[in-house]
Parts: structure tokens; C-alpha cells; sequence
């Protein structure tokens, strides 16, 4: 094959065991009956899909207490990291999660998480045709030139009850618009990485903040010594 394709983007997929995924059932749905959702005020009103209150800023996995899911989704994490040769102690926060539903005519519009390292959706309910996540290509705004414009795509993603997806907080993505009757539900959530020189308030961990600590990152020496 004469063609090699370059700067490939890491997108992760994971499904938990089946003896979790009923107990994972149980947490998120749970959570979806304790919900009474909104779209929020800049959203579109027309098809806006609605989600859990002040979505961003708050935690459903903590709030409702999604131990089981909270545990996949860290293993989930730790694999993503290890497969790309990532080092350092995993340290983190799940700065927000929140639930998504979709009935028949709505969708997610085009969005990127802004400054998070790691989103993600778990898909709760669904047929597998009540509306497809897409991520865009990065490279979409390069269309004008003829070698892009025959190779930037969509990507697509699977859609399945139990099935985890993890990507780059800043790829561009929605959802199609569910064309069927049936009402899917999602749950999203926000993930920052601890950096050389940073560590995580403890202030923190009596806020809607989810803290995964590693004690041994304040070990580490990271700094060259200053001569
Ligand atoms: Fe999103």
C-alpha cells in the first residue's frame, strides 16, 4: 500500500464485564429516574437533546454514587494512558458528568470539551439507531486542498449499550439526529490530567470534583536543577 496515513488520533473503546455492566445498569439508571432534565439556555430549542441541571457543573458519578462505574471507568482510563506509553502516575480529576437523553427528532450539536485532556460517553440506553456520535476530522477546515479533500472523513462511532468511548477533549463532535421512537440516554463526563510543576487542591475533594490521587507523583522529581 503506497499510501501511509499520518498523525493518526487515539480514540478509546471499552466495554465493562458482563456481572458489572448489570450492576453499572443499576447505578445509571438510578440516576436517569432521579433526573429531571433541561436543555440548557444557549442550546438549540428547535432539537436540542436535554440533559441533567447546570450539566457542566456537576457530577452525577459522584452525587449518586456510581462506585462500580466510576472503578470501570478508571481502569478504563489507566489502559487508554498505558497503551500510548503515558509514565507518569495517574492523577486526575472527573471534573463533571452529567446524563444526555434523546428522543425522536433531537440531536447533539457540533462541540469540542475545550481545555479537558480526556471526554468521554457511556452509552446507557440504546437501540443502536437512536442517533451515532461522529467525531469531525481535525483536518476539516484543509478540505480546499485536493489531497485532503480525498481524504478527510468522519469518523463514526459505534453505537452500543455498555460500550465506553474515550477521545481528546478537543475533537469536534455530535450526535446524528434520532430518527426513532426510542429515547437514548448517555452519560458524558470531563477529565484533567495533573501536569510537571501542578498538583490537585485539596480544597477540592469536598466539591463536585472527583480527585484520583497518586502519592507518589509528589515524589517525583521532574525538574532539571537550575544551575
Ligand atoms: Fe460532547
Amino acid at each position: 500500500m503506497p499510501i501511509q496515513h499520518a498523525f493518526p488520533i487515539p480514540l478509546y473503546y471499552n466495554k465493562p464485564t458482563e456481572e458489572d455492566y448489570e450492576l453499572i445498569q443499576k447505578e445509571l439508571m438510578n440516576v436517569h429516574e432521579n433526573t429531571d432534565y433541561e436543555i440548557p439556555e444557549r442550546f438549540p430549542k428547535h432539537a436540542s437533546h436535554s440533559l441533567t441541571p447546570n450539566p457542566f457543573e456537576s457530577n452525577v458519578i459522584k452525587k449518586y454514587k456510581c462506585d462500580v462505574f466510576l472503578e470501570f471507568l478508571k481502569t478504563s482510563i489507566r489502559d487508554y494512558l498505558q497503551n500510548l506509553q503515558y509514565k507518569m502516575p495517574m492523577e486526575y480529576i472527573i471534573d463533571a458528568s452529567w446524563i444526555t437523553k434523546n428522543t425522536l427528532e433531537t440531536y447533539a450539536i457540533e462541540h469540542q470539551h475545550g481545555g479537558t485532556d480526556i471526554s468521554g460517553v457511556y452509552y446507557i440506553k440504546t437501540n443502536g439507531k437512536d442517533g451515532n456520535l461522529y467525531f469531525n476530522d481535525p483536518n476539516q477546515d484543509k478540505l480546499g486542498n485536493l489531497i485532503m479533500g480525498l481524504s478527510v472523513k468522519q469518523n463514526i462511532a459505534p453505537l452500543e449499550q455498555g460500550l465506553l468511548i474515550l477521545w481528546p477533549g478537543f475533537l469536534c463532535h455530535g450526535t446524528h439526529t434520532n430518527k426513532s421512537d426510542h429515547e437514548r440516554l448517555s452519560l458524558s463526563f470531563n477529565i484533567k490530567f495533573t501536569r510537571r510543576g501542578f498538583t490537585i487542591k485539596d480544597n477540592l475533594d469536598d466539591t463536585r470534583c472527583i480527585v484520583v490521587r497518586d502519592d507518589t507523583w509528589r515524589d517525583i522529581i521532574c525538574y532539571e536543577e537550575l544551575n
